[in-house]
């Protein structure tokens, strides 16, 4: 079987690329990846000479590029996790999303479809997406997955337009896929931009933890791992034209994730605790914030028998142990683009 996984050098993609090119040395795993200031070759060099996997540097947006690509190489299955991911950066600059998280989509399903367009026994597009497209929770109930889709970010609204096309695909064509909508994730191998690996990477240097708004906002965590897991199960025992919702089970208001950061940070690091708490700062809200992310993952739990293997104090500590052991990984992508965005978004060095 040869997989192309798109985004494999990002943070959730490099996990899945890890886990399908150790599990499974019958398969060819073809990682796609444009190398944006978000995707990373260190994520997978203890993989990368391994006979089953081939690296490609190219951008999903490029239809002729994608076109020729699957051409020459038959992709029997795509797991498809490329794109722009995070919120701040889509409200500064909504095109990229466009252009990666929908032409980039509908490039592949273009390609998938032209390639095995007569004949797809066999075969699968698997696509990865967010929580983040059903829009916002009060503060009861959970996104199912018959929610309607209401996205208010232009990242979110962007994967949902690749959600639709998808779906469309395979109602208009017949496209064998499946989607998943997933919780937030952590773990290794985290771009420093998004809230827990921003926040370890500021406790370690003393910096300020920029809380937005009053810090009541609330996600539902998942260890990158777990996700990764249950890609594998449902690339291989999902059912066609479905969608399964994956969450942790783990919903935390941010400013009480943060203390408990903060306190594992302080043990970690032989400081009195207390001493990564005092430099929690509130700042400026993030425009159209969605005030709660919640899941009910009792459809891929019953129907495929998935559940989280950790839990987040663990996720959090083997985490927290990671970056502490990596400084040199976090010293590299904190370096050179990173300090302007920093300085730009944080209005601080
Ligand atoms: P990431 O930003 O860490 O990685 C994205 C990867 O895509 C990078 O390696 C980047 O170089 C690559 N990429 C970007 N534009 C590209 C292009 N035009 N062509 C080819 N490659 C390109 O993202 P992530 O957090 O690993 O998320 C992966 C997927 O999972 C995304 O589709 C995201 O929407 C989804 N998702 C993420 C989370 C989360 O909490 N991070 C939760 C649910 C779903
Ligand atoms: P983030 O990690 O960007 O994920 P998402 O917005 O996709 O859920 O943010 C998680 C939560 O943390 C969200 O409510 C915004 C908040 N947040 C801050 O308070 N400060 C920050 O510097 C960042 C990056 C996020």
């Amino acid at each position: 079987m040869k997989i192309l996984i798109t985004g494999g050098a990002g943070f959730i993609g490099s996990h899945v690329v890890r886990k399908f090119v150790k599990k499974y040395p019958n398969y060819t795993i073809y990682n796609l990846d444009a190398l944006t200031y978000a995707g990373n070759l260190e994520n997978l060099k203890d993989i990368d000479s391994l006979p089953n996997y081939k690296f490609i540097k190219g951008d999903i947006a490029d239809e002729m590029f994608i076109a020729k690509l699957f051409k020459e190489h038959m992709f029997d299955g795509v797991i498809h996790l490329a794109a722009e991911s995070h919120v701040d950066r889509s409200i500064a600059d909504p095109m990229a999303f466009v252009r990666t998280n929908v032409i980039g989509t509908v490039n592949l399903l273009n390609a998938f479809n032209c390639i095995w367009g007569e004949d797809f026994v066999n075969k699968k597009f698997y696509h990865v997406s967010t929580d983040e497209v059903y829009g916002s929770l009060g503060t009861e109930g959970l996104f199912t997955e018959s929610t309607a889709y209401d996205p208010n970010s232009p990242y979110s609204a962007s994967k949902a337009s690749s959600d639709h096309f998808v779906r469309a695909y395979g109602e208009t064509y017949g496209l064998p896929y499946v989607i998943t909508n997933c919780s937030n994730n952590y773990g290794p191998y985290h771009f420093p931009e998004k809230l827990i690996p921003l926040f370890i990477n500021n406790i370690i240097e003393n910096k300020p933890l920029p809380v937005y708004g009053d810090g009541k906002y609330t996600r539902d965590w998942l260890f990158v791992e777990d996700h990764a897991a249950a890609i594998d199960l449902v690339f291989h025992k999902g059912k066609n034209h479905e969608t399964y919702n994956i969450g942790g089970f783990n919903e935390w208001q941010n400013i009480d994730l943060v203390k408990l950061l903060c306190d594992v940070m302080d043990k970690k690091l032989s400081r009195p605790i207390g001493s990564s708490q005092k430099l929690i700062s509130y700042v400026k809200d993030r425009p159209g914030h969605d005030l709660r992310y919640a899941i009910d993952a009792s459809k891929i739990n019953k129907e495929l028998g998935w559940k989280p293997s950790v839990t987040f104090e663990e996720g959090l500590e083997k985490t927290v142990d990671w970056y502490l052991s990596n400084k040199e990984w976090l010293n590299h992508v904190t370096s050179g683009d990173y300090k302007e965005y920093y300085k730009n978004m944080y209005k601080q060095e």
